[in-house]
């Protein structure tokens, strides 16, 4: 009797202990068909791979090692090393080019290990999260390219294993970059191992899915509005983005801005490096087009290299410093592109996020500054000023101008930001442009005299379907052209709802829904008519709805599979004479977000950033419970075989 209950007892520890275990992970399906497998044995076989070391993308090296127990389970692995001291993702990836792309429309498992020595790891707090972008897609432009969705951290001097499945994508695979999901210095390997990659796929290829099409048969917005402004998108241009996109942007645009590449952290990551490959590439393609490049840009707080205003302490630069650094950076670029680069975005959201009525324009900047890079040129500026002298803090958005005069006197020069339609914010803006413009008069730098230093306002335009107001941008367009200021529309996205009450994701569309966003941008665009001797571009924030950095929103022209919304055809009709049933009246609300929250266009760079490690916390609990479980359910077990075990003794 108490032997049987001893075996039972002994299946239920068991069962119990296995239990949570085999929740942790499933390893594979039996029904999946191995397409790669990659072991590191021999350099010639596993040839497709190559760690992303050239000036446009990366700084990391690879190497095939081999050595008593050097890999997983066997002598052979792959071994990667930081070389330059940048953490991002794509700085740090390895990549693999498939020679047969994984074709759109199936599921992948891919499966990896990873092993990170902590002898060649000092100084590291916890390691976190491998991951793969797809098609070295950083910005995202493909849509969802990052897996997997949820990843914790992972230990050192023990192999993790990476093991995920990935929904059907509406595009073929060619590369796949390994890669950690985390930036910051302290969470990220400086040597680390690759291990047994494998590729699998899952499911068979769905003969319905629906792959998005651009219809290249609906009419140019560039050719309606030729007689107004240029027109304009974002773009980055790589071989995929001319092979899908190019055609299209051709069609229906005559002036593009590139969304990522061209901003400081990617063109000079480190004092002495710079990567114009995305740039130059940028370049060459719209002067093959005979269309314009609007410049994206040169000062910001956010996808700033450290090095701008900060030593390898961390400590803030001194004001000659930081300026010597600026001149050195916009020298270089803006300067490389002299004659080239119609235009520039000099100075991007200089100003706080929100900006009460009647403040002065000085005390509407952004003065702090932290990790997140904010307001530290202006923090560098005051380290050693001279107030007697009349130097000040915001002087270094004076410089940055002038800096850009001098090394591209062509370029058309604009300060560019987010809610200009503020009363408070327009007023500060046009002030400041009013303050520098004057002390420009009598620089001797200055040899021509008509000429203003910043030219114009870039009105980025990320606004929400129930927060808009035209009526404002109308305000600020005014207000800036009686400065004498041209204006660029520059970054236009109208997503649903309001920053406080955002569109569920996942939720069907409603006619409702569209006709009042198209009825939005159509009254926006009616405005830009109005004033259009004084605007120069209408540049869009995004091809399609999934592509765009807030497509929760549904915030642009065209839908996931590229057909024209319902705001596309609003966008044309605004050029047509007015009906005289005028279109439904908004829900407005006038709130401006708070600042710094997540979603507001500021704040929202970081949370964004192809690059940035998002952290989810919650993935790491889930991760433990079944572990913990486990350890309860053995040592639960363990005191019921004690005790039945004693019982047993006393009565023997
Ligand atoms: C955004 C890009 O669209 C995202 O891909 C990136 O992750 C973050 O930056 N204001 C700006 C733009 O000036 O550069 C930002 O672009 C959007 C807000």
């Amino acid at each position: 009797m108490s032997k049987k209950l001893l075996s039972v007892l002994v299946c239920v520890m068991i069962i119990l202990s296995l239990t949570p275990a085999a929740s942790v992970y499933v390893d594979r399906a039996p029904d999946e068909t191995l397409l790669y497998n990659f072991t590191f044995e021999n350099e010639a076989e596993d040839g497709q791979f190559f760690a992303i070391n050239d000036d446009t993308v990366g700084s990391a090296s690879m190497a095939w090692v081999s050595g008593a127990g050097v890999g997983h389970g066997d002598d052979h692995a792959l071994r990667v090393r930081n070389i330059d001291g940048n953490y991002t993702g794509r700085d740090n990836a390895v990549r693999l080019t498939l020679p047969e792309p994984l074709k759109a429309g199936a599921e992948y498992r891919i499966l990896a290990w990873v092993f990170a020595p902590s002898a060649e790891n000092p100084r590291k707090s916890t390691l976190t999260g491998p991951g793969v972008v797809l098609n070295g897609d950083y910005p995202g432009a493909q849509g969802e390219v990052k897996f997997p969705e949820n990843f914790g951290n992972f230990p050192m001097d023990t192999w993790f294993e990476m093991n995920f499945v990935m929904p059907p994508r509406t595009f073929d695979i060619e590369f796949i970059d390994f890669r950690f999901v985390i930036n910051d210095a302290d969470k990220h390997p400086d040597v680390w191992f690759w291990d047994n990659i494998e590729i699998w796929q899952v499911s068979d290829v769905d003969p319905n899915i629906r792959i998005p099409e651009w219809d290249l048969t609906l009419p140019s917005l560039a050719e309606a509005y030729k007689d107004h402004f240029l027109i304009g998108n974002i773009m980055e241009v790589t071989p995929r983005w001319r092979s899908e996109h190019a055609e299209m942007f051709t069609l229906f645009y005559n002036t593009a801005t590139v969304e990522n590449s061209m901003k400081p952290a990617y063109i000079s990551p480190s004092k002495g490096v710079f990567n114009f490959g995305g740039a130059d590439a940028a370049v060459d393609w719209v002067e093959e087009q005979g269309i314009t490049l609007h410049g994206h840009t040169l000062v910001w707080h956010s996808q700033s290299p450290e090095w701008f205003t900060y030593d390898e302490n961390r400590h803030v630069l001194t004001r000659a410093e930081a300026k010597a650094n600026l001149e050195l950076f916009i020298t270089e670029y803006a300067g490389r592109y002299a004659g080239r680069i119609a235009s520039w975005d000099v100075v991007n959201e200089a100003f706080i996020n929100s900006v009460s009525s009647d403040t002065f324009w000085k005390d509407a900047l952004r003065i702090g500054y932290g990790p997140d890079m904010s307001a530290a040129w202006y923090s560098a500026y005051a380290k050693g000023m001279d107030r007697d002298a009349g130097e000040a803090q915001y002087d270094y958005i004076y410089d940055a101008f002038v800096f850009a005069r001098l090394a591209a006197p062509d370029a058309v020069l604009f300060y560019n930001d987010f809610n200009e339609e503020e009363p408070g914010k327009r007023n500060a803006i046009a002030d400041m442009a009013d303050y520098f413009n004057n002390k420009w008069k009598d620089d001797p730098r200055n040899t021509e005299p008509d000429r203003m230093l910043i030219e114009g306002i870039g009105m980025q335009a990320h606004y929400w379907v129930n927060a808009l107001n035209p009526v404002n941008v109308e305000d600020s367009i005014k207000r800036f052209v009686e400065s004498g200021l041209r204006i660029r529309i520059t970054e236009l996205d109208i997503p649903m709802g309001s920053w406080a009450n955002q569109r569920q994701v996942g939720l069907p569309v409603t006619d409702d829904e569209l006709e009042r966003q198209a009825a939005l941008y159509e009254e926006l665009f009616r405005i830009f008519v109005k004033y259009s001797d004084h605007i120069d571009a209408v540049t869009i924030w995004g091809l399609a709805d999934t592509l765009s950095w807030r497509a929760r929103g549904l915030p642009l022209l065209f839908d996931e599979y590229f057909e024209a919304k319902p705001s596309f055809w609003a966008v044309l009709n605004a050029l047509n004479p007015e009906d005289p049933e005028p279109p439904p009246e908004p829900d407005v609300s006038d709130d401006p977000p708070p600042p710094n929250s997540p979603d507001n266009p500021d704040a929202n760079p970081d949370t964004a950033d192809p690059d940035d490690g998002n952290i989810n916390e919650d993935t790491e609990s889930r991760r433990l419970w079944p572990i913990i479980l486990g350890v309860v359910a053995v040592v639960a077990a363990g005191v019921t075989i004690f005790i039945v075990y004693i019982k047993k003794h006393k009565k023997a």
